[in-house]
């Protein structure tokens, strides 16, 4: 198996789920790595596990450097069963191996998974542990994004290992981001932290603070390609994904029923074009919601059209409105539209769900609710009134 080396001693040992296409309801189509990471020192340690299908193929990279019986510690950065469902594996083989993890939320997470009572070292954030030549401190990154995240830095080797922080679901055979196509890679990584890390810029920005003090040579995520040759800019990315800029950009999603609302949607994004707005429309019935989430987290427009089905917005908008209160992008120039057919809910029941979430409605009902399949005319007053906008 192929084992690929981050500096001497110190190695990727995890595995790649290449046909893996959903991290719960997250599209990955680019599949996904479990990173696992070996550190061969006085004390041999292991950096976080896999999930928990992939065990045996974490202990059999493990084998070709060290019996896995010999290892000594465990890190758990974050509980989350894709990085320790391959844990209690790993603990029967490494039976006399301390699990180290943040006390307490770690220690909390992982014993109400797997309820059994492993060898534990908690660890209080800045404490250090020695390995022998190297040791490792752990710094705490709570809510980024569960409640025991921590990260955890080797000073000797300056490599960062970064659990979810800067990762992508990315599955490939060449693990260095200079191996990569940039472009792929930062898209994949933009994709990351608006389906899982987009409510917690707060903490985003106190832990790029953290990295830029510790100046890391490698950060190794637990997800994706390492990052080694592109660090500025991933940081400088991080830096515009946790702030509260905007993109001169808008985003047009619908859902339809024979057509009506289709034709607006069509109109709404001519509008947003002739404003001079680079626009996407997303169709409901076929796009995923975490692509949808990748681009209107950013975007300074928003539009979502749907008709009033059974009195009330159709449920694939009810969907994508569940996911967005969830994630909670930033607030937004937005408004509904809709064609509707006698009673007509759907468009107010958007419009009051973004005001909601803090956007302001830019439009009214009386421009973006239209009666049955709308004439051109119509549609030509609504394009007119989004390119005035
Ligand atoms: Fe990759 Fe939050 O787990």
């Amino acid at each position: 198996m192929n084992i690929v080396q981050l500096k001497d001693g110190v190695f990727e040992v995890g595995a790649v789920d290449w046909n893996q296409r959903s991290f719960h309801g997250y599209a990955t189509p680019r599949g996904i790595t479990y990173n696992a990471y070996l550190i061969m020192d006085e004390k041999i340690t292991l950096i976080d596990t896999v999930k928990e299908p992939f065990a045996d193929e974490l202990l059999a990279r493990i084998r070709q450097i060290v019996d896995p019986a010999r290892i000594d510690y465990v890190v758990s950065n974050h509980a989350e069963p894709d990085h320790s469902g391959a844990l209690p594996r790993v603990m029967q083989v490494a039976s006399g191996a301390k699990v180290v993890t943040a006390d307490p939320a770690g220690l909390k997470v992982i014993s109400g998974h797997y309820g059994v009572e492993f060898d534990y070292l908690p660890v209080k954030a800045g404490q250090t542990l020695s390995l022998g030549r190297r040791e490792l401190t752990f710094v705490a990154t709570p809510m980024l994004h569960w409640p025991d995240n921590m990260v955890t830095w080797c000073p000797q080797e300056r490599i960062l290992f970064s659990n979810d922080a800067f990762g992508q679901h990315l599955a490939t055979s060449q693990r260095f981001d200079e191996e990569q196509d940039l472009s792929v890679v930062m898209h994949e990584t933009r994709t990351y932290y608006a389906n899982i890390l987009l409510p917690f810029g707060k903490q985003a920005q106190k832990v790029l603070k953290t990295v830029r003090e510790l100046d890391p040579e490698i950060i190794a995520p637990s997800h994706g390609v390492i990052w080694r040759g592109h660090i500025p800019q991933v940081l400088s990315e991080y830096d515009h994904l946790a702030s509260d800029e905007v993109e001169p950009k808008a985003v047009v999603v619908f859902d339809c029923m024979w057509g009506a609302t289709e034709k607006m949607a069509r109109t709404v994004v001519e509008g947003f074009a002739r404003k001079g707005l680079k626009t996407r429309l997303f169709d409901l019935r076929v796009d995923a919601l975490s692509d949808i989430m990748t681009e209107l987290h950013k975007a300074e427009y928003l539009a979502i059209g749907s008709p009033t089905q059974n009195n009330t917005m159709m449920a694939n908008v009810g969907a994508l409105l569940t996911y967005y209160k969830g994630l909670k992008p930033g607030p937004k120039k937005a408004f509904g539209f809709g064609s509707f057919g006698w009673s007509g809910q759907a468009v107010g029941e958007i419009n009051a769900f973004l005001e909601s979430a803090g956007s302001q409605i830019v439009l009214d009902q009386a421009q973006t609710r239209l009666l049955y399949t709308p004439d051109a005319e119509k549609l030509a007053a609504l394009e007119e009134a989004v390119a005035s906008l």
